[in-house]
C-alpha cells in the first residue's frame, strides 16, 4: 500500500471546508458505527447496488473521491482483485483508519491512499471509474461542487464512468420544512445539502459528461431503516431500475460517462 498523508498531506484544503477537516478527523473512529445505524438494508440497497452495476470485474483504476474510512474502497478491494483503488480524502485520520483496516484484511496492496482536497486533486493517470458517495453534498458552494465534477470528468479515461451517490431533497422534506441546506461550520460542524434531480442533472451536464442514468434508492431514515430486513434488497434493486425511481428515493444514484 502506498499512503501519502500526514496532516492534510501537505496539500491545501479549500478555505470553505477547513472546519470540516477537523470534524472528520475527530469523528473518524466513530464513523462506521454511526452510519451502521442505518441498518443492513440501507447498505444493501445502495452499496451492493453500485457494486453490482459498476462492472468492476473488468479491473482497472478506480478513484474513490472522499473515501472516508473506506466503506466502499475496502469492500471493492476485497471483492474485485483486479481493481486498484485510489482512496482520496482530506481527513488524514479517516485515511489512517482505512489503511489499518486494509492491512488487517490483507488488501493493502490494492489501495493507494492520498490525503487531498477533491476539488483540487487529480489522479496521476486517468482512471476507469470515479466513485463519489455522499461527498458532493458537503461541498458548501456551487463553485466547489462544479470544480469537483470538472476534476472527475478530466480524471476519466474515454468511456470511463462517474458514479455518484447524493442525498435527495424530497417532497416530504419540503412538506415537513426540512431545510435544503444546513450549515454548521461556525459551530465546529460541517455543511450539508440535499439535491433535486434537476440540480444533479445540471451539475453533470456542465462538467461535459454524458448523463446515462439517475435512479433513486428507496431508503427510509435511519430510524425506520434499521427495522427493515436486509432481504428486501432485491425489491429495492428492482425499484431502483424503474424509470422515474429518482423521484421516489431519498438517495440519488447517478451514472455518467466520458464520451
Ligand atoms: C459522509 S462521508 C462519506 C465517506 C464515504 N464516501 C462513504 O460513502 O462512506 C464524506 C467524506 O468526504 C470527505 N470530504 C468532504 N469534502 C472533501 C473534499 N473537498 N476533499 C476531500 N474529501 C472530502 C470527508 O472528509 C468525509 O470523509
Amino acid at each position: 500500500m502506498t499512503a501519502s498523508f500526514g496532516s492534510s498531506g501537505g496539500n491545501a484544503v479549500n478555505p470553505e471546508q477547513r472546519a470540516e477537516v477537523l470534524f472528520r478527523d475527530r469523528m473518524a473512529q466513530q464513523y462506521e458505527e454511526l452510519v451502521g445505524q442505518r441498518g443492513a438494508y440501507w447498505w444493501y440497497a445502495v452499496r451492493e447496488f453500485l457494486l453490482h452495476r459498476m462492472g468492476l470485474h473488468a479491473g482497472g483504476w478506480l478513484y474513490d473521491a472522499g473515501c472516508g474510512v473506506g466503506l466502499y474502497a475496502l469492500r471493492i478491494a476485497e471483492r474485485f482483485p483486479r481493481v486498484r483503488v485510489l482512496a482520496v480524502d482530506f481527513s488524514a485520520e479517516s485515511l489512517r483508519r482505512l489503511c489499518e483496516e486494509a492491512r488487517h484484511r490483507g488488501v493493502a496492496e490494492r489501495i493507494q491512499a492520498v490525503c487531498a482536497d477533491i476539488t483540487q486533486w487529480s489522479p496521476p493517470q486517468p482512471v476507469r471509474w470515479v466513485l463519489c458517495t455522499e461527498v458532493l453534498q458537503h461541498l458548501p458552494t456551487a463553485e466547489l461542487r462544479q470544480q469537483a465534477l470538472q476534476r472527475f470528468a478530466e480524471s476519466l479515461l474515454p468511456e470511463g464512468e462517474l458514479w455518484l451517490v447524493v442525498a435527495r431533497h424530497t417532497r416530504d422534506d419540503r412538506r415537513r420544512g426540512v431545510p435544503k441546506e444546513i450549515d454548521e461550520r461556525a459551530a465546529g460542524g460541517y455543511f450539508r445539502m440535499r439535491f433535486t434531480v434537476a440540480e444533479v442533472r445540471q451539475l453533470v451536464r456542465r462538467s461535459g459528461l454524458q448523463l446515462i442514468w439517475i435512479g433513486g434508492a428507496p431508503v427510509p431514515s435511519a430510524r425506520y431503516g434499521q427495522r427493515l430486513p436486509r432481504q428486501l434488497w432485491r425489491l429495492a434493486h428492482w425499484i431502483q431500475r424503474l424509470p422515474g425511481s429518482a423521484h421516489i428515493g431519498r438517495v440519488l444514484i447517478v451514472r455518467a460517462r466520458r464520451c
